[in-house]
């Protein structure tokens, strides 16, 4: 499977996702993290991305025009539209379900949006919005990595034993029993004797 992250901080998801289970699975080439910088497609000499919202208000919103262009690299390299998500607080609540249809994809584009938001239009690039959970972040960066972990747990070979993911928490939904492991004792707590 193909991530590809629009994003105007490439180090900062190359960095948290190139560690552990994850940089293991890119390793062994079960699936590709690029990371688009949005600021490589700007038209504006002083390489700005952001501009004052019309109509006023606090904070500035990322221009339409380079989220589209670097979306469209993205399109153009691959062939087709991909399926494309936008990280946002205003989204849909990230739910266990979406991250195994996505882990069905081929392909899947993330856009991280930053300061104030976007501007509407670019709004048009995605299929869906996708909020992490009830608070805002500085940056859609750190819900993206959020989505790539829960859907890159599902594609076949990424967790050692293939039944792990089957089994765990969100199986069917429900809960799975607390774990134990040795010693048996530890501070006066006990392993539950039926284990
Ligand atoms: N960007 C800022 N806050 C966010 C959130 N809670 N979920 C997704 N993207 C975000």
């Amino acid at each position: 499977m193909n991530f590809h992250i629009l994003t105007l901080f490439p180090d900062m998801v190359e960095r948290g996702l190139n560690t552990s289970i994850i940089g293991r699975a890119v390793g062994k080439g079960l699936l590709n993290i690029e990371t688009i910088n949005i600021r490589d497609y700007t038209l504006d000499r002083h390489k700005k991305v952001d501009d004052y919202p019309y109509g006023g208000g606090a904070g500035m919103v990322m221009q339409a025009q380079p989220i589209y262009d670097a979306w469209q690299a993205v399109a153009q390299k691959i062939g087709r539209k991909p399926r494309t998500v936008y990280l946002t607080p205003q989204g849909n609540t990230f739910q266990q379900e979406m991250a195994k249809d996505y882990a069905k994809e081929e392909d899947l584009v993330l856009l991280c949006g930053h300061y104030e938001g976007i501007d509407e239009r670019a709004y048009t690039l995605a299929d869906k919005t996708i909020s992490i959970g009830d608070y805002v972040l500085t940056s859609g960066e750190l819900a993206s990595m959020v989505v790539i972990d829960a859907v890159v747990r599902r594609l076949d070979g990424v967790l050692g034993d293939e039944g792990s993911s089957v089994d765990e928490s969100f199986y069917d939904g429900l809960l799975e029993y607390p774990q134990y492991t040795r010693p048996a004792q530890y501070r006066g707590m006990s392993v539950p004797d039926v284990l």
